[in-house]
């Protein structure tokens, strides 16, 4: 299976990017560093990513308005092909567009086990508050920050005449073991055949009067006791290949997919050429596009009643 493309946006010293970047270096890790870009040119971390042969990339945010900048780091992103993002010490706060596009592809470490102490000062608010434990979370990015959902913890506990420096210094042994670790889970669970198979049944049912059947061992989607307009696949033949099956609206339209995108688009075998596969197993499935070629496949085989009420609906 090919390896997520990852970004990693530093503000500073970079440890935790160079745990990242030492742990993608594992045969079997899911993710590769595809880029370490940075707001400050003066980040250490940018010398480190660069000699180990990592793009690297550094523009101040000094003088920009926030989202400005940020419009020219995602920019950057999407040129080194990235799918994901990870910040690593990045200290800057995200304009709302830049966490929109951005949405459910990029995650945050931080040194404290959120809910508790977001924002800064984390070691001496959990010395002060007397806590047993501090820690470390990563966490997917949200509007608020340092809210997202957790993916992972580590507790580290507080040792007596522990100082902001100390209990730091010992978080940071953790966040390297929790970054590496919860960015190779997500991006695999995104890439697992039921987490794809779960994206297109929500899209699928979304559309009126579907409902989901097995047929050919697939799972498989239909109008209501009616015709079939998309399926997926998953290993046919022992392809290895995640796959969407789906009807096309033009003779054409096959070839012209497939020529557009051959890693991409393929003629699914006995199903002829009124459909085509496209994987989902990629890493980079635009899930908008997905949801208008399953819209698309269930015009094809909707009865000309339900497309009627559509249209109206449509309209509106
Ligand atoms: C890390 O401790 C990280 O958790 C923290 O900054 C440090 C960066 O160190 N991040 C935050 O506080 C974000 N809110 P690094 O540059 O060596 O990875």
């Amino acid at each position: 299976m090919t390896k997520a493309k990852v970004a990693v946006l530093i503000s500073g010293r970079g440890s935790n990017m160079a745990a990242l970047l030492y742990a993608a270096k594992a045969a079997d890790c899911p993710y590769e560093i595809v880029l370490v870009a940075a707001n400050d040119s003066e980040a250490a971390g940018l010398t480190l990513a660069a000699a180990e042969g990592i793009a690297t990339f550094a523009h101040s945010h000094k003088g920009l308005k926030r989202a400005e900048f940020d419009a020219i780091i995602d920019a950057r992103l999407r040129e080194a092909g990235a799918h994901y993002v990870a910040l690593a010490g990045y200290m800057r706060l995200l304009s709302p567009e830049f966490v929109a596009n951005w949405e459910g592809r990029m995650l945050n470490i931080h040194p404290s086990l959120l809910p508790k102490y977001k924002g800064l000062n984390t070691h001496a608010q959990a010395i002060a508050a007397g806590d047993s434990h501090a820690g470390c979370s990563v966490h997917i990015v949200t509007a608020e920050l340092d809210d997202g959902p957790v993916l992972g913890q580590t507790p580290v506990a507080i040792l007596p005449g522990d100082s902001e420096d100390s209990l730091a210094a010992r978080i940071l042994i953790a966040e390297h073991q929790l970054y590496s670790r919860t960015l190779a889970d997500f991006v695999t669970r995104e890439r697992s055949p039921d987490y794809l198979l779960a994206k297109v049944r929500e899209r699928a049912l979304a559309l009126p009067q579907v409902d989901e059947v097995t047929s050919h061992g697939m799972p498989c989607f239909g109008i209501l006791k009616g015709k079939k307009f998309a399926y997926v696949s998953h290993n046919h033949h022992g392809d290895g290949v995640v796959a969407l099956l789906v009807k096309t609206t033009a003779a054409e339209e096959q070839a012209m997919l497939i020529e557009s995108d051959p890693a991409r688009y393929y003629r699914p075998a006995y199903f002829g050429d009124g459909w085509v596969g496209i994987r989902l197993d990629l890493g980079d499935t635009d899930w908008d596009q997905i949801a208008e070629r399953l819209h698309a496949g269930w015009r094809q085989v909707a009865p000309r009643k339900l497309l009627g009420l559509m249209d109206i609906a449509e309209e509106f």
